[in-house]
């Protein structure tokens, strides 16, 4: 495995993507953790990520310059870069003349770094970065320079160790695969077994040491990571796997029915299925507030769970479809970003259940657990489902939520679902949706003026939710969404398309 000590870097996490795309596996850990903890872990390389800090800086995160003495192969990127100059006798400076975005730079010696790039020797490059190395430490030589940046690249061959100003891990860095490549491959020997065969194979027996003939509970909500947690746990403990499904009454059109046919019927997974709608709609009678609706249907569902969960006796573990960014949040030391909205998922359940934790998932980015997913033999229907917020369809019904509008959301929703896939467009956006607006307005339908309800269509492209942009759908797949919303859904009269992008937007309306 190759190992990234992260520094603060807004794209410390492209970085283990784009090592486990090359195959090989990659963990992140916040650049503090001990000697110790980097030896269990057993890297074959080390990448000191950028950071926001200045080298410079009194109490700038840095670590003991003793591990540069291990053997260990270890590339510096941009602030790892001006560290490991610093620790070992370099030195750096506060530029006035900072780099970022696109540069150019001179490949001055086409080694083992430089391997496979075609034979020119300009690159353009993405760089970031205020300071900058003016004096690399002995035995350094330099590979690479820029106009800014006298030490583009540096390496100590012997040592193996190898330093860049620039971020190989951005798409906008010609090249910037094959770096990462050479530094894995070439330098620090790896091999590209890392797979996703490998991985649950892994897993499963993990899971059956972890748990022995205990049994483990596990919330099913039908999206995709609960899902492919309930799956593979089933794989690895069979009929010790209980699964809850709480229907708070606030999902899409049948998905209650489907959820209970695959998992019950089709997997034979002991499934504990709780309607819960009627509770949900009584607990959110007359409630407009978009915080306080999360937060009711938050509280109950773990009401709920923790209920059913208390009638099933001595379980001592409870599994949770927890994902890997999730777990670099919480031990990033970026600090909490501020509330925008209270989330609510399934994973989100309270510590006093007192059960130990089974997060088959926690190494794995989304795409990871799709591809486990479909590795797993579930459908790809479900695998490459659009993500369905926790509290549903109650925060896509502006203002107070009723049983009439579920319903007409439902069927709206299930009409957009229906055309977005026939167009092709479904595995190409991030997310689509219907959003009932309770508000009403003037139309005339078979010569007779009608007062009724709008649907606000929603289509976003992203690739992580923290920014998304409105998908420019065909003018003509935008009428066919509208015509047959307006004639098929009963009270709705409007049909507008959201162009908000997020931000300023968010990608829900609530
Ligand atoms: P926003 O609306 O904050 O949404 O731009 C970002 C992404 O998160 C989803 N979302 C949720 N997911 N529980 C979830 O599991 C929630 O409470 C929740 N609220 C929003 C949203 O659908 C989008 O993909």
């Amino acid at each position: 495995m190759i190992l990234v000590l992260d520094f603060g870097s807004q794209y410390t996490q492209l970085i283990a993507r784009r090592i486990r795309e090359l195959k090989v596996y990659c963990e992140i850990h916040p650049f503090n953790i001990t000697h110790d903890e980097i030896k269990n872990l057993n890297p074959k390389g080390i990448i000191l990520s950028g950071g926001p800090s200045s080298v410079l800086g009194e109490s700038s995160p840095t670590i003991d310059k003793e591990i540069f003495e291990w053997g260990i192969p270890i590339l510096g990127i941009c602030y790892g870069l001006q560290l490991m100059a610093k620790l070992l006798g370099g030195r750096v400076e506060s530029s006035s003349s900072s780099e970022y975005g696109k540069t150019e730079i001179t490949i001055k010696k086409n080694n083992l770094f430089f391997k496979n790039i075609p034979d020119k020797n300009t690159l353009t490059v993405w760089m970031s970065h205020g300071d900058r190395v003016i004096e690399i430490p002995d035995d350094f030589e330099i590979l690479a320079e820029s106009n800014n940046s006298p030490f583009a690249a540096v390496a100590d061959v012997d040592r193996k160790l190898y330093g860049i100003q620039f971020h190989p891990e951005v798409t906008h860095t010609d090249h910037g695969i094959e770096i990462l490549k050479n530094f894995v491959f070439g330098v620090c020997q790896c091999d590209p077994t890392w797979n996703m065969e490998s991985f649950k194979e892994t897993k499963i027996k993990e899971i059956q040491d972890q748990v022995g003939n205990e049994k483990v509970l596990c919330a099913l909500s039908g999206g995709v990571d609960s899902s492919v947690t309930a799956v593979l746990l089933h794989q690895a403990i069979k009929d010790n796997l209980i699964c809850i499904f709480v229907d708070n009454g606030l999902l899409r059109k049948d998905e209650a029915r489907k959820v209970v046919e695959l998992f019950k019927k089709h997997y034979h997974i002991n499934l504990i299925h709780i309607n819960a709608s009627e509770i949900f709609w009584e607990k959110l009678k007359g409630v407009a507030d978009p915080e306080e609706k999360r937060k009711i249907i938050g509280i109950e569902f773990i009401n709920i769970f923790e209920k059913e969960a208390s009638k099933l006796e001595g379980i001592k573990y409870l599994a949770q479809g927890t994902l890997y960014p999730d777990v670099i949040e919480s031990v990033s030391f970026k600090g909490p970003s501020a509330v925008i909205k209270s989330h609510h998922n399934v994973g989100g359940l309270p510590e006093e259940m007192k059960m130990s934790l089974v997060e088959p998932l926690r190494e794995l980015f989304k795409d990871e657990v799709r591809e486990l997913g479909v590795s797993l033999g579930l459908d790809e229907e479900l695998v490459y489902r659009h993500p369905f917020p926790g509290p549903g369809l109650g925060i896509r019904i502006l203002g107070e939520i009723t049983r009439e509008k579920i319903e007409v959301l439902q069927e709206a929703d299930h009409i957009v679902m229906e055309e977005i896939k026939k167009a092709g467009y479904y595995r190409k956006v991030w997310q689509s949706f219907a959003v009932l607006l309770p508000v009403r307005s003037v139309g005339v339908m078979g010569d007779a003026r009608t007062y009724e309800w709008t649907i606000a269509v929603r289509c976003v492209s992203s690739i992580d939710a923290m920014t998304a942009d409105w998908v420019q759908l065909p003018y003509e797949l935008l009428g066919k969404i509208s015509n047959r919303l307006i004639n098929e859904v009963q009270k709705i009269n409007r049909v507008v398309y959201d162009i908000t992008s997020k931000p300023p937007g968010t990608i829900e309306w609530e």
